[in-house]
């Protein structure tokens, strides 16, 4: 909710009161250059006790609300036909209107599930931004992804309020190319994480609905990010300007044949699951859930998690729930805007990205710039991002490297988490990175994995530039932690 304040500021306001606490701890800068060390120069290896923010990611770190935690103690365990699961059911049905649904252990797997289902060997997946683990599901089954988004979706800085849009030109074209036998389905993800939590619009859905309508195409939305979509949904397109969160919800899924989300993100707790329009697909897919997952009741979820998640989706229909992510985003966007900070614009949902390649011009890819300015903001702040450029890649099989074409430190924002002071302490210490980022150095493996690099791989920096970023912080900063 934004509020008119007497002295002319605009902030974004809480509609929550903070009731349980977790304590948090900020080290002097010299521990927090030997920590990052000890961690390799890699955020995923940093441990929680010598992170002050952690904004590594928004997955199953949201705030849950009390009426959450309550409905966890009234759960029905038992391992199948639990009145949890017929509660979840019940929501789910209600929210999405579709029927048959399937319970899973999180997103990815409802992800190896539709792709062992759907995706024959040498079929093509259109879609608007793959995900990592989309992605790998669907070449693991002999398929391919085909990015098409529109042209402007890798520009950076924009104001276009819908980038996470499908381009409908070439995905006629793809059709027109490869025939509609060989699509295994066409793929939106709202809130398109990959580009900066970038939102998707109805009237590009409706579009997609009448191409998949002729060609008999079956149409899946990825809907974990949906939340912050349909925020972007209300305040960004004229025609939902009007309705409900609720209603917005329904028109998107009307749209679809099969909705799949992670429930880390939607929904605050922990768990996924897929909502399948057609009866013969349902039936196809729910033979892999007791094989992969659990009981049909229960998908690998905790029925604690499954109540939370239950009142979760519910609470998601609150626009004061939804727009705090989104608002305090936008916050820290402009706020860094403001500074001269380069940052992804417009600002968008699941976290603040920076632009590193506008942030550290002088650290070459092969150095990892995205990388090394997680492991300085580390340093600076306490701070956790995560690296979202080449370091993500994988090489190629002849052992050349694989440049991304963006270059991002992600600073996600999980819900209800942080206060606005925490938010300007983050602002605060990237605009000094900023104005000191020519003692920013890149990073070199000592220890590179072949798959996942980022999750495991160990990196120094090149030079001392680390030592040199530290004492530049005491000069400015006296003894301020
Ligand atoms: N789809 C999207 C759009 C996601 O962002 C994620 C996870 C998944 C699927 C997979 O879900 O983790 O429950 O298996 N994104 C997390 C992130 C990991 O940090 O952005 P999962």
């Amino acid at each position: 909710m934004v509020v008119k304040f007497f002295g002319g500021d605009t902030v974004p306001l809480e509609m929550h009161k903070v009731r349980v606490v977790q304590k948090l701890t900020l080290a002097p800068i010299e521990d927090r250059v030997k920590a990052v060390a000890e961690a390799g120069n890699n955020t995923f290896l940093l441990l929680n006790r010598d992170v002050f923010m952690d904004m590594l990611t928004d997955s199953g770190v949201n705030a849950m609300s009390d009426r959450q935690v309550a409905a966890m103690m009234v759960a029905d365990d038992s391992y199948a036909g639990s009145a949890t699961y017929e509660r979840f059911e019940a929501k789910m049905r209600e929210i999405f209107g579709i029927h048959w649904i399937l319970p899973t252990h999180q997103g990815r797997a409802c992800e190896n599930i539709l792709a062992q289902v759907l995706v024959k060997p040498g079929t093509i997946v259109p879609m608007n931004y793959h995900f990592t683990t989309t992605k790998a599901h669907i070449v693991l089954n002999g398929g391919a992804v085909e990015e098409i988004c529109h042209d402007h979706a890798l520009e950076v800085t924009s104001t276009r309020p819908f980038k996470g849009d499908m381009d409908i030109g070439k995905l006629k074209a793809l059709v027109a190319t490869h025939g509609a036998d060989k699509i295994a389905f066409v793929r939106m993800e709202a809130g398109t994480n990959l580009i900066g939590g970038q939102p998707i619009s109805i009237a590009n859905m409706r579009e997609i609905r009448a191409v998949c309508d002729k060609h008999g195409l079956t149409f899946v939305l990825d809907a974990s990010l949906l939340a912050d979509n349909l925020w972007f949904n209300k305040t960004r397109e004229e025609s939902c300007k009007d309705l409900s969160i609720a209603e917005i919800t329904r028109q998107i899924a009307d749209l679809c044949d099969v909705i799949y989300f992670s429930a880390r993100k939607l929904g605050c707790a922990r768990g996924g699951a897929i909502c399948i329009r057609s009866e013969e697909l349902y039936r196809k897919m729910r033979v892999l859930v007791p094989l992969y997952e659990g009981f049909l009741t229960y998908g690998g979820m905790s029925v604690r998690e499954i109540e939370a998640l239950t009142v979760g989706l519910d609470e998601t229909m609150d626009v004061d729930m939804i727009s705090q992510g989104p608002l305090f985003i936008e916050y820290m966007v402009n706020e860094l805007v403001k500074r001269g900070v380069p940052v992804i614009t417009p600002a968008g949902g699941l976290g603040c990205h920076i632009d590193v390649m506008r942030f550290l011009p002088h650290v070459p890819q092969s150095q990892y710039p995205a990388g090394a300015l997680a492991s300085a903001l580390f340093i600076a702040s306490g701070i956790r991002g995560m690296e979202r450029g080449s370091l993500s890649e994988q090489r190629n099989p002849d052992g050349s490297e694989v440049y991304s074409n963006m270059e991002l430190l992600r600073l996600a924002m999980p819900r209800r988490v942080f206060t606005l002071s925490q938010v300007k302490y983050a602002i605060d210490r990237i605009d000094w990175l900023y104005q000191n980022r020519d003692l920013v150095g890149g990073l070199v493996f000592v220890e590179e994995p072949e798959i996942l690099r980022f999750f495991y791989g160990r990196l120094d920096p090149v030079g001392d530039w680390q030592q040199k970023l530290a004492a530049k912080f005491r000069v400015d900063f006296g003894d301020s932690l």
